[in-house]
């Protein structure tokens, strides 16, 4: 659903935000053409909800273990979604697998964040994973979101190099600012690409 010309988009997070703050941010100052119509977090006591409140942006959050199922909680996520006309997922930090009510519901409208050169170190801690492999290159990758995990298409890249010094602190610090540069521009590029537009009318 547009509103006033601009499409409706859903964050999905689980920590602390950093990677919402942006977004929303770049969607204040008109960066991203979209309204941010509800932020979906699975870890009630998160600091992405003080984030979201202060950002003025709706929440729906829960608790997975009050479900009977992934299918169950993700119905009702969908349910949520469309009551909010939301027609765009940018997932920032969210810690669960999409399962298949969610992906049927908004198949190819799902988009990842994750700190490594796909497909080099999916899954948990791949900041973590790439520093003890003591990689010269890290990165960041946007990617649509299928049923694996981070193996989605790759939308875009950009790489990180490890300094002779690096900590593991460090390269998390240089990591998240790439990501916070690098996330509300290919969303830009998404909501705006003529392709795009199709998909969301
Ligand atoms: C980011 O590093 C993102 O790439 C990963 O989870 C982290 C979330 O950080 N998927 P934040 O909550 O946005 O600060």
């Amino acid at each position: 659903m547009k509103k006033e010309g601009k499409s409706c988009i859903a964050l999905f997070a689980s920590g602390s935000g950093s990677n919402v703050q942006a977004i929303a941010e770049a969607v204040q100052t008109g960066e991203i053409p979209a309204h941010i119509a509800l932020l979906v977090c699975d870890q009630p006591d998160a600091y992405v909800i003080k984030r979201a409140e202060q950002l003025n942006i709706p929440v729906f959050s829960f608790r997975a273990k009050e479900y009977a199922s992934k299918a169950e909680f993700e119905q009702e996520i969908v349910h949520r979604l469309r009551e909010a006309g939301v027609d765009f997922i940018f997932l920032a930090g969210y810690m669960r697998l999409i399962g298949e009510t969610l992906l049927h519901a908004y198949r190819g409208k799902i988009v990842n964040i994750h700190p490594s050169l796909l497909p080099a170190f999916p899954g948990k801690d791949a900041i973590g994973q790439a520093f003890n492999a003591q990689v010269k290159i890290a990165g960041v990758t946007v990617h649509f979101v299928d049923e694996g995990m981070d193996t989605g298409p790759i939308i875009d890249q950009e790489s990180v190099r490890m300094a002779e010094d690096e900590t593991r602190e460090s390269l998390q610090r240089k990591i998240q600012e790439v990501e916070h540069e690098l996330y509300p521009r290919v969303i830009k590029k998404l909501l705006t690409e003529a392709v795009m537009e199709g998909i969301t009318e």
